[in-house]
């Protein structure tokens, strides 16, 4: 992985990234770690992986805080907040990373529960430790972003839609959020090659990255994407609150 941010650029700054023990989330609490950013890993079931994840980022000499939450549960959602609070005393980057939906034996409505429902709940939960100057980034993908216009795999189409949903419902509280100095920004991306949700899709639908790839020339890897989510945090707001990564012209993008 290449170093993405300056180092030191965010040195005293307190970053929390939903669902970092592994893919996106993980490089993405990397490249804060690297340039300075104290930072929290949050996982829900792997603790192993957010415990070395956090060591190795403390030899990069900064603080890294491993929260086992459930997002879909209120009072793990708050007694997360309630330790970041204690440690760090607020938060100046929320990255809502976390996402589900296709994992077998959850309620019927469990896409909703954690891509809409969830991701509310922790922005309302963060909302006490972000202050003015705190940027919110929501991590989605094409085939949620555009769902409305641009069908997708059938498999996927339930967490397409309950991300859609957690994307509009985040965004009619942009207002809200600019009246307290909180900046938003929405990062989508193709899919990811090597990832869980990939692997599953192309399994279930054979040469279905194949097709992506062919059709939007390159796609991306983790570690390219979750540069993308890192870069979101703090570059400038885009146009629509919308940073959108490689090719969308097959999206209507
Ligand atoms: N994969 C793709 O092709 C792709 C493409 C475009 C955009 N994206 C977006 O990128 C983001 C990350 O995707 P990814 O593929 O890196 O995800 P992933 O590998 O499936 O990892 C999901 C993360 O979310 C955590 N998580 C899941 N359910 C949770 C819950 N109820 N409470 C707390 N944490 C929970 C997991 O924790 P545990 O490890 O403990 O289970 C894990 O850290 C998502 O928003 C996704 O929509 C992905």
């Amino acid at each position: 992985m290449t170093q993405i941010l300056e180092p030191g650029s965010l040195s005293g700054r307190r970053a929390l990234v939903t669902g970092s023990s592994r893919g996106v989330g993980a490089d993405t609490v990397r490249y804060f770690a690297e340039a300075g950013a104290d930072v929290v890993v949050n996982f829900r079931n792997k603790a192993p992986r957010a415990e070395k994840l956090a060591a190795q980022l403390r030899e990069l000499g900064v603080r890294a805080l491993v929260q086992g939450a459930d997002l879909t549960d209120a009072e793990s959602l708050a007694g997360m907040m309630a330790e970041i609070q204690a440690e760090f005393g607020g938060l100046d980057i929320l990255v809502l990373n976390a996402s589900g939906g296709m994992e077998s034996g959850m309620a019927e409505d469990y896409a909703l529960q954690l891509n809409r429902d969830a991701q509310l709940a922790v922005l309302d939960a963060a909302l006490p430790l972000l202050g003015e100057g705190s940027r919110v980034v929501f991590v989605t993908s094409h085939q949620a972003h555009f769902i409305n216009t641009t069908p997708t795999m059938p498999e996927y189409e339930p967490v397409a839609r309950s991300k859609r949903a957690g994307e509009d419902a985040l965004r009619a509280r942009i207002p809200e959020l600019a009246e307290r100095g909180i900046e938003f920004v929405v990062v989508s991306g193709d899919m990811i090659e090597g990832t869980v949700t990939a692997t599953l899709l192309n399994r279930l639908n054979p040469g279905a990255i194949e097709e992506r790839r062919e059709q939007a020339g390159r796609l991306y890897n983790v570690a390219e994407f979750a540069a993308e989510v890192a870069l979101a945090a703090v570059e400038p707001v885009p146009e629509g609150h919308t940073r959108l990564v490689g090719d969308t012209s097959s999206f209507g993008g």
